[in-house]
């Protein structure tokens, strides 16, 4: 995810900038800048790819000064390259603005920029912000940023910076983090506390809302009617490395722990909850070629194709279009059928995964349509495909996919009412749809509140053997993902089926020492799951129960229930994933494993 660093003091910002970069790489990005404004006005450097590749263009071409804002970027909007690469700047170069988060209405303010003369340099959203800055200004930065602020809609974490009010740097928040850091006559901007550590660890955390103006001689926190806010100041206790892990023990953690602020922001600017309808600005298709598309086919690898199984369902039942899904090896290797009226949907967290690629191309190849749901900005699949969703879940860094699945699954529901309401979806149906994947978020949390419940049932499991997971419907797949994720992390075998086709083998398998895993929400297939659940305690299975409701059909049949909040059926993969990525989690945990870099797995996949 991006990452902001900013100084103002008596020191040379170069090295500082650079140093606080680096302390925010763990967080992934793929190219970085820097802006310093001394008597030589306003210049920046930036560069593709990794912060050494910084280093020696500023080797080459040194910055001089003691004011600078400096970023690293993961692409949202825009290719990763140094025209993208942030700070952006407005057409004097005279105002710099490094920033996180999306604006989501940089279209219609791009237009209205450019009407008013405005020339834009990169694909970015951000640098609409350095244009109306620039429009804005009339001697007083913070006033401009004010100005500007007023007319953006999205997120931000922001730090600007102008040659026309030197000396100074304002920095603005609105949903997406930001800190002043304290020092001895030099104060910091960062969006986290690790690019400061070393030399402070005295911060104010902006709110939403808030702004900071930052000179060597003092900094104030104002909202953006310039009314000044009095602020506390907080003491940093951590380590850098629990810093980075953000208080988690473990990266996966703490994405699991994100996937509230993460399909949230998967959803963002695109759910229209009035018409249950969604905007995908980057299908590349028009309405009539969605309208005659017969057929669809996914393709993907491990998790990313379990969520493809959803997809599967979601558009058959809902889109009423029929829908194939393929592991992307077997799909390259065979002669599918495949013509100008089928779309190829390509999963992939990575954008990178090599049979996914190659299943794409070969999609391509043979007439079809092709559609990436990548999280990856400007990954290989991302470049190559006809027109994608991006995922929006920020860098995932342990190797066991989590917020990428939930994501991905919402990028599908949000496709789904858009390819049904252009068939034959209601606008009742869509809404209904709609405003509950609107109500995910807050569900997630409540989930991720009661994960002690969870860790207790790891703790009773964590030697167990052999684990089966058993779901029908839309949480077969939930099944597959479950065993998938505790077989990568913790080395348990695991096996998911579809509930009921249980008895046709692995019935044979479970005895007094197998915990039989159940994903059965109270949805369509409910009473045929119960069923499922009596044959398995029949033969004295464990069962561990993850279900939306007390249900007393389920007392005496159930060892271990976990609840999740209460949805429409489609929606429920995103509920019932979560206590099995935490119990996989804890098991592995308490197994003694590394969770993040599991033994002979790669995090992408790059050869065949
Ligand atoms: C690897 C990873 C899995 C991931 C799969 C597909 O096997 O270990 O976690 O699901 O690749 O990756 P992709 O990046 O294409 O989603």
């Amino acid at each position: 995810m991006c990452g902001i660093v900013g100084y103002v003091g008596s020191r040379s910002a170069s090295p500082l900038l650079l140093e606080g970069l680096k302390r925010l790489e763990y967080r992934g990005y793929d190219s970085a800048g820097i802006a310093m404004s001394n008597g030589n006005g306003l210049e920046t450097r930036k560069a593709k790819g990794k912060i050494t590749m910084l280093e020696n263009v500023m080797t080459g071409h040194p910055l001089h000064g003691s004011v600078g804002i400096a970023h690293t970027r993961w692409a949202t909007h825009g290719q990763p390259n140094e025209c993208n690469a942030h700070p952006q700047v407005d057409c004097t170069t005279t105002i710099a603005v490094v920033h996180n988060g999306i604006i989501e209405n940089y279209g219609a303010l791009r237009k209205m920029l450019k009407m008013q003369g405005h020339t834009f340099t990169s694909e970015t959203d951000t640098e609409v912000l350095a244009h109306l800055i620039e429009a804005a200004f009339d001697g007083k930065l913070e006033d401009a940023v004010i100005d500007a602020l007023n007319l953006v809609e999205g997120t931000y974490g922001i730090a600007v910076l102008s040659s026309k009010d030197p000396g100074k740097i304002v920095c603005a928040r609105k949903g997406s983090p930001l800190l002043i850091g304290l020092g001895d006559g030099e104060f910091y901007v960062a969006s986290d506390v690790a690019a400061i550590l070393q030399h402070t660890r005295q911060v104010v955390y902006l709110d939403d809302g808030e702004m900071g103006v930052l000179t060597k001689d003092g900094y104030e926190v104002l909202d953006l009617n310039a009314r000044r806010v009095s602020k506390g100041v907080s003491r940093i206790d951590w380590s850098l490395d629990e810093i980075e892990k953000g208080g988690f023990d473990h990266f996966m953690l703490k994405e699991i722990f994100e996937q509230p602020q993460t399909i949230e922001n998967t959803m963002r600017g695109r759910l229209v909850v009035e018409e249950g309808f969604s905007k995908l600005g980057g299908l590349n298709l028009t309405k009539e070629e969605l309208q005659a598309l017969e057929q669809i086919i996914i393709t993907a690898c491990g998790t990313s194709w379990h969520s493809g199984l959803i997809g599967e369902m979601y558009m058959e039942e809902l889109a009423r279009i029929r829908t194939e899904v393929e592991y992307a090896s077997e799909f390259r290797y065979r002669n599918p059928i495949v013509t100008d009226k089928t779309l190829c949907i390509v999963i992939s967290q990575s954008g990178e995964t090599a049979d996914t690629l190659a299943a794409m191309r070969e999609a391509k190849r043979r007439g079809a349509k092709t559609l990436g749901l990548v999280n990856v900005v400007g990954s290989t699949i991302a470049r190559e495909d006809d027109g994608g969703i991006y995922l929006h879940a920020g860098p995932e860094i342990g190797v066991a996919s989590t917020k990428a699945f939930t994501s991905q699954v919402i990028a599908l529901a949000l496709l789904t009412l858009k390819m049904g309401r252009l068939r034959n979806m209601s606008v009742v149906q869509g809404r209904e749809v709609a405003s509950a994947m609107l109500a995910l978020p807050e569900q997630i949390q409540s989930i991720l509140d009661r994960a002690p419940e969870i860790e207790a049932i790891a703790e009773r499991f964590k030697d167990a053997t052999n684990f089966l997971y058993l779901g029908r419907g839309y949480n077969f797949p939930v099944a597959l993902e479950g065993a998938l994720k505790l077989k990568e992390i913790s080395y348990i075998h695991a096996e998911g089926y579809p509930a009921a086709e249980m008895k046709h083998g692995p019935i044979a398998l479970i005895d007094s020492e197998m915990p039989v895993v159940f994903i059965a929400p109270h949805d369509a297939v409910f009473d045929k799951v119960v069923s499922n659940v009596q044959e398995v305690k029949a033969r004295g299975g464990k069962v561990i129960c993850i279900t939306s409701q007390h249900e007393s059909v389920l007392d005496g049949l159930i060892d271990f229930e976990i609840r999740v909040p209460q949805t429409v059926d489609m929606l429920y993969p995103i509920l019932t994933v979560v206590p099995l990525q935490l119990l996989a989690y804890y098991i592995a945990v308490k197994r003694g494993l590394n969770v993040d870099q599991p033994r002979n797995l790669a995090k992408s996949v790059t050869v065949e």
